[in-house]
């Protein structure tokens, strides 16, 4: 159905995304780089189960947000709550600890070791093993042998989203993973990154510029400029809030001359 392959019959049942208590919540949060602000009063609530899209131009916040969320930001002020806990003051470590997985913009993984080697050198033994990962990412068993850096681009993706699932994360931050990616590969992600969140129930963060790409795949979405959220809706309602598209993030609407035709 969408450009992920998700469709409606193949999510039946698989969703608990009603119920879900309260995973993350920022408060009033402002934050940024030595003296220079950049997150300014953000607050916003995810829920257990859900998945969010972080959408806006560039330079707006979105970085920013993902690294105030792993605690990699100056804090000038507000609360940030996990799992219900004040977590503001955590160190980067200890919320990792606590269940939060971070796959950065520069994609994380060790170039010199090998794509099985790079994924038991941070299992921790439950939940995600080797035979779920190879399952969820079937290019990464055929590439098991070769070193990191012997990987596409695209596969390099894949594998760190599959080391920061091995650390059994409750919430999981993407920072544009399909960025410069081929076409067929930012497919074949985001049909892996759509699993995760309908059949895993994986809570997503998921960070990107086209907002056509990921609202399929996501529940809620927040766009930021200039490090403040202007609109908040659930992602089936922006996807066709041309207005919003076009106002916040100078989507176009695409000609319909194709469908025209006869
Ligand atoms: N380390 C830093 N020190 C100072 N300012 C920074 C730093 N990193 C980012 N900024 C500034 O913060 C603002 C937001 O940047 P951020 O990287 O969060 O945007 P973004 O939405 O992720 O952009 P992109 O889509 O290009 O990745 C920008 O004005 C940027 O210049
Ligand atoms: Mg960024």
């Amino acid at each position: 159905m969408s450009e992920a392959g998700i469709s409606e019959a193949g999510t039946s049942g698989a969703r608990t995304v009603t119920s879900g208590a309260s995973l993350l919540e920022f408060d009033q949060v402002i934050s940024g780089y030595g003296e220079a602000v950049v997150l300014n009063r953000v607050s916003f609530t995810l829920r257990e189960g859900h998945s969010l899209a972080l959408l806006g131009r560039n330079g707006t916040g979105k970085t920013t947000l993902i690294d105030t969320i792993m605690g990699q930001t100056r804090h000038f002020s507000g609360t940030i709550r996990f799992e219900g806990r004040d977590m503001t003051a955590l160190a980067p470590e200890d919320r990792a600890a606590a269940g939060i997985g971070w796959v950065p913009q520069e994609r994380n993984i060790f170039r010199s070791l090998t794509v099985e080697e790079n994924l038991t050198a941070v299992a921790r033994g439950k939940g995600w093993d080797l035979p779920r990962i190879y399952a969820m990412f079937p290019r990464l068993q055929e590439r098991k042998g070769n070193l990191g850096s012997q990987l596409s681009g695209g596969e390099q993706q894949m594998l760190a989203v599959a080391r920061a699932l091995m650390l059994n994360p409750k919430l999981l931050l993407l920072d544009e993973p399909l960025e410069g990616l081929a076409p067929i590969i930012v497919d074949e992600l985001l049909a892996a990154i759509a699993r995760l969140i309908r059949e895993e129930g994986l809570t997503v963060i998921l960070v990107e510029q086209k907002a056509k790409k990921i609202l399929p795949v996501t529940d809620t979405a927040i766009i930021l400029d200039r490090g403040a959220i202007v609109h908040q809706a659930a992602s089936v309602d922006l996807l066709k809030d041309e207005n919003a598209l076009a106002l916040h993030l100078g989507v176009a609407e695409r000609p319909k001359a194709a469908k025209a035709a006869r």
